[in-house]
C-alpha cells in the first residue's frame, strides 16, 4: 500500500516512518478475552498502514486518505476530544487521539506528527480494524518518541485508550494479535495470566475468510451489554463460589451446578463464556496432536453457542456456516470477531480451497442475494516499521 506519495502530496515532504498495523482473525475463544478466557487469533496481511513524522509542533495532523477526511488537534487538549477548532472529533479520529492521550497519561514522551493512513482492512467486518489503528499509531509514537516498551504493554494501553476514551469495553484480544503476531501460526494467549506462545496451523490446511457484506458498529451498545451479562453472571456466582473474579474462575463441571440458579438470560451468557474456554483448551490441545477434525468440530460448535447462547450472530453470518459445512474441503466454520455482521473464518484442506471458496460464493449468492467476499488469509507478523522507499 502506498502511503509515501499522498504523505508528499499533502505535507510537502517525505515521511520519517512508515508503520504497518495487521488485523486479525480468531480461530476460536470468542467473547472471552473480557472473562479472563484463553484465545486463539491470528494476526492477518490485511493491515492498515502509516506514514508520518514529526509535526515540529504540539500539532497532530492526520488525514484518514480512505474517507479522504482530516483533523487537527493539539497535544495539550486531547480530554475534550475535539479538534483545534472545537467541533467534536469523528468517530475513526477517537483511534489515534485515545492512543495519544493514554501515551501522555503514562508519562510516556510523545510528538506532534504530521500523518496519512489507509486501510484494507474493512471496517466494521469483525478483523479489528480499530485495534490495527491503534497499536500502528503507538508504535509510530513509540518510534519518534525513543522510549522502549514491550508489545504486550503497548497492547494493552491501547485497550485502556479504547475502553476510557473511545467508549467501547473491548478486551485485549485485538491489541494483543495485531501487536504481537507471528508469520504463519496462531497466537494461543491466555487473557488472565497474559502469557502466550504462537502455535503452528496445522499442516496441509489454509484459512479462508468470508466475508458477509453485512457491517456493524462495535460501539452499539450491545457489546457492552454482554460484557454486562457476564459481570452480573460473576455477582451471582459468588454467592457459591465467593473466591470467583471472572467467569474463567468457573469450571465447566461447577457450571453444571451453580448455573442453574443464575437468570435465564444471564445463564446462556456465563454458559457460552465457560464452554468457549474449554473449547480453546481443548483446540490446542488438538493442535499438538494434528487433530483437525476435533479442531473443525470445535469451531462448529462455538459458532452454534455464538448464535443460541451468546445471540451475537446474524441469519447471514450462520448462512455462511452452514453452506462452508457442506462444502468439499472445510474442517470448521465460525463467525469471527464480536459478531453482529462481518466475516466468517473458515479452516480448509488447502488443496481444495479453490473450489471451497467458489462454492461458498456461489451458495451466499442464491441463498441471500448477496456477494460475499471469499479468500484465503496468511497469518503474518505483528505491527512492523518499514523502511520509507
Ligand atoms: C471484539 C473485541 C475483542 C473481543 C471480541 C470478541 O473484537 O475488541 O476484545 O472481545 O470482540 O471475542
Amino acid at each position: 500500500m502506498d502511503v509515501v506519495s499522498p504523505y508528499k502530496e499533502v505535507f510537502k515532504s517525505k515521511p520519517r516512518l512508515v508503520v504497518r498495523g495487521p488485523g486479525r482473525v480468531n480461530l476460536l475463544g470468542e467473547h472471552v478475552d473480557y472473562n479472563g478466557g484463553p484465545v486463539l487469533p491470528a494476526a492477518i496481511e490485511q493491515s492498515v498502514w502509516i506514514a508520518a513524522d514529526d509535526s515540529g509542533s504540539e500539532q497532530i495532523n492526520i488525514r484518514a486518505l480512505d474517507l479522504n477526511e482530516a483533523v487537527s488537534f493539539c497535544l495539550d487538549d486531547m480530554g475534550a476530544k475535539q479538534d483545534k477548532k472545537g467541533h467534536a472529533l469523528p468517530v475513526w479520529a477517537l483511534y489515534p487521539a485515545g492512543v495519544a492521550w493514554i501515551l501522555k497519561k503514562n508519562d510516556l514522551k510523545i510528538k506532534g506528527i504530521n500523518a496519512v493512513f489507509s486501510s484494507n482492512i474493512p471496517m466494521g467486518s469483525g478483523l479489528s480494524s480499530s485495534a490495527a489503528i491503534e497499536v500502528a499509531f503507538a508504535v509510530l509514537w513509540q518510534t519518534l518518541g525513543g522510549w522502549s516498551c514491550d508489545r504486550l504493554k503497548l497492547a494493552q494501553l491501547c485497550q485502556q485508550a479504547e475502553n476510557q476514551y473511545v467508549g467501547v469495553a473491548c478486551g485485549i484480544m485485538d491489541q494483543f494479535a495485531t501487536a504481537c503476531g507471528v508469520k504463519d501460526h496462531a497466537l494461543y494467549f491466555d487473557t488472565r495470566s497474559l502469557e502466550w506462545y504462537p502455535a503452528p496451523l496445522p499442516k496441509g490446511t489454509v484459512l479462508v475468510i468470508a466475508d458477509s457484506g453485512m457491517r456493524r458498529s462495535l460501539t452499539s451498545s450491545a457489546y457492552n451489554d454482554r460484557r454486562a451479562a457476564c459481570e452480573e453472571a460473576v455477582r451471582l456466582l459468588q454467592k457459591y463460589k465467593p473466591e470467583m473474579t471472572c467467569l474463567r474462575d468457573i469450571s465447566p463441571q461447577e457450571f453444571v451446578a451453580y448455573g442453574e440458579y443464575l437468570p435465564p438470560l444471564i445463564r446462556k451468557r456465563a454458559e457460552h463464556v465457560v464452554k468457549e474456554i474449554a473449547r480453546v483448551e481443548s483446540a490446542v490441545n488438538a493442535l499438538e496432536r494434528e487433530d483437525t477434525r476435533a479442531i473443525g468440530a470445535l469451531m462448529f460448535a462455538g459458532h452454534v453457542s455464538l448464535r443460541d447462547y451468546y445471540e451475537v450472530s446474524i441469519p447471514e453470518l450462520d448462512c455462511l456456516v452452514s453452506l462452508a459445512r457442506s462444502l468439499p474441503g472445510c474442517i470448521g466454520a465460525r463467525l469471527t470477531g464480536a459478531g453482529f455482521g462481518g466475516c466468517t473464518i473458515n479452516l480448509v484442506w488447502a488443496a481444495q480451497a479453490d473450489e471451497f471458496i467458489a462454492g461458498l460464493e456461489q451458495g451466499y449468492r442464491e441463498k441471500t442475494g448477496r456477494q460475499a467476499k471469499v479468500y484465503v488469509c496468511h497469518a503474518s507478523e505483528g505491527t512492523t516499521i518499514l523502511p520509507v522507499e
